[in-house]
């Protein structure tokens, strides 16, 4: 059988698993969605939201991406996020690195990798604003894991300068914002940073009409 069969008998075997522990558990989630948490996170296979928090379908809206970025232009990130916030109310948003992140470590270097090139831009940015400080850490690892650290500070703080979330901010105190980091080796997440609604942004991001 082909590995990709094999999702298949897989699926079979779950949803009927899920069935024979609870007759209800489709007819409830097809009803309803309602999850408290967004999770912007890395597309790397080793990070399933569900899984690493023990939650089940309905708890948490995904959208994942190479190295977990917040980009303004990305039209994607931005109709996940006006959906989660203004329609699902969501309650928290999750952003989600990880130690010995693929995309991360590329955006250290000088490869050229083709498309991927113009989304890792993002983090080079990272790096630029932050290089003193990662500059003078020791090792090659040190370095990594301070840019990871630091890339997903950056991206929460780019979830509070959109004009959804600052708009939700004023207009019901919701939600609040933070930013974790996931580690492969023991599979514990570590919460590095976070932002609850109606924390302060830099002035030049802050829009007068909402
Ligand atoms: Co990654």
């Amino acid at each position: 059988m082909n590995g990709y069969q094999q999702l298949i008998v897989e699926n079979k075997a779950w949803a009927e698993s899920k069935v024979l522990a609870d007759p209800f558990y489709f007819k409830r989630l097809e009803n309803i969605q309602h999850p408290e948490f967004l999770w912007i996170g890395c597309s790397d296979s080793r990070v399933p939201a569900n899984e690493i928090t023990g939650t089940q379908p309905g708890e948490i809206f995904v959208h994942r991406n190479v190295a977990n970025m917040v980009v303004h232009t990305d039209l994607n990130l931005l109709s996940v996020l006006q959906y989660a916030v203004e329609v699902l109310q969501v309650k928290h948003i999750i952003v989600c690195g990880h130690y010995g992140c693929g995309g991360v470590k590329a955006a250290m270097t000088n490869h050229n990798l083709g498309i991927i090139n113009k989304w890792l831009r993002n983090i080079k940015d990272v790096y630029r604003y932050h290089r003193d400080e990662i500059d003078g850490l020791a090792t090659e690892a040190d370095k990594l894991n301070k840019l990871t650290e630091l890339n997903v500070q950056e991206q929460v703080t780019n979830l509070a300068k959109t004009s959804i979330i600052q708009k939700a901010w004023k207009q019901h105190n919701a939600p609040h914002l933070h930013g974790w980091v996931y580690s492969l080796s023991d599979g514990l997440v570590k919460p590095i940073f976070e932002m609850p609604a109606g924390s302060h942004i830099d002035a030049l991001y802050e829009f007068d009409d909402l």
